[in-house]
């Protein structure tokens, strides 16, 4: 048995409104999952919406029609700043970010890295703000299409945690996992082969160890992650999970994702 985690990254979709009848239909979805699944192990779910969005959401996780699986779902913040406040137009700390009721936050997506150029050691200042303010980071690392073929991934992905290792806060430990996102598979209906996340999840954990990494360390797999696809990923040693884009806009394939990660989180995948 595995602990699985899903967290659906809205991206800059979503109004508050929608926001709101997304994230109602999930946890209809989940109550029907949960009579399916008894009692058994929940994967951890977290839904990463908008920024102005996250008020309308906190909202709908304090229903109480939904009881029963709010609970289980959890907020994320799509990105967050180091400092903590100050003269920073247009960005939002981790403290904004804990106060509208976000547990965690996605680091270094590779959208922010490559439209709005945020460079590895940035990245690694935000997931260290975040980590020392008490959020769950999910730290988001990948290869382009390039570099996988001419052989580059792993120096790629050693380049980009390389910062994170050497300015780790201490308490890291069960707060941080690594999405591992080919940026090729990033919203083109490629996903990766299984075994290439496998390896390149084997890789993320080995360089973790060789940093002095004790432990466990989550990594989930991104990248046109789909209801049909999610099994092929969940049934793999080193995966614990998925950050889907796409697939997390519409309530029925989320859930179709969540259950093959409660499968796998009760071993009968
Ligand atoms: P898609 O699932 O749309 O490919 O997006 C993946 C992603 O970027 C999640 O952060």
């Amino acid at each position: 048995m595995k602990s699985m985690t899903v967290v659906g990254n809205w991206k800059m979709h979503t109004t508050p409104q929608e926001a709101r009848i997304l994230l109602r239909d999930i946890l209809r979805g989940l109550t029907h999952l949960r009579e399916i699944h008894g009692s058994g192990p929940w994967p951890r779910v977290l839904v990463a919406p908008p920024f102005t969005s996250l008020a309308a959401c906190q909202e709908t996780l304090r229903d109480d029609e939904f009881a029963e699986t709010v609970w289980a779902v959890h907020l994320a913040g799509q990105d967050v700043f180091w400092e903590a406040e100050g003269a920073y137009t247009g960005a939002i700390s981790a403290p904004m970010l804990l106060a509208s009721g976000c547990r965690a936050v996605v680091v270094g997506h590779s959208e922010r890295r490559r439209i709005f150029r945020e460079t590895d050691e940035e990245a690694v200042l935000k997931a260290r703000a975040a980590l020392q303010a008490g959020l769950d980071v999910f730290f988001c690392v990948g290869e382009g299409e390039d570099q996988r073929e001419a052989g580059e991934t792993f120096a790629v992905l050693r380049r980009q945690l390389e910062p994170l290792w050497e300015r780790l806060p201490a308490g890291a430990q069960g707060k941080l996992a690594i999405a591992y996102e080919p940026v090729w598979a990033i919203g083109t209906g490629r996903a990766a082969r299984p075994e290439d996340a496998e390896e390149a999840a084997q890789f993320i954990r080995e360089d973790a160890r060789r940093h002095g990494w004790e432990g466990d360390l989550p990594v989930l797999y991104g990248g046109s992650v789909t209801p049909e696809n999610a099994g092929s990923f969940f049934r793999l040693p080193s995966i614990h999970g998925a950050l889907v884009g796409g697939a997390s806009l519409k309530a029925a394939s989320f859930l179709g994702i969540l259950e093959a990660a409660w499968k796998a989180a009760e071993g009968s995948l």
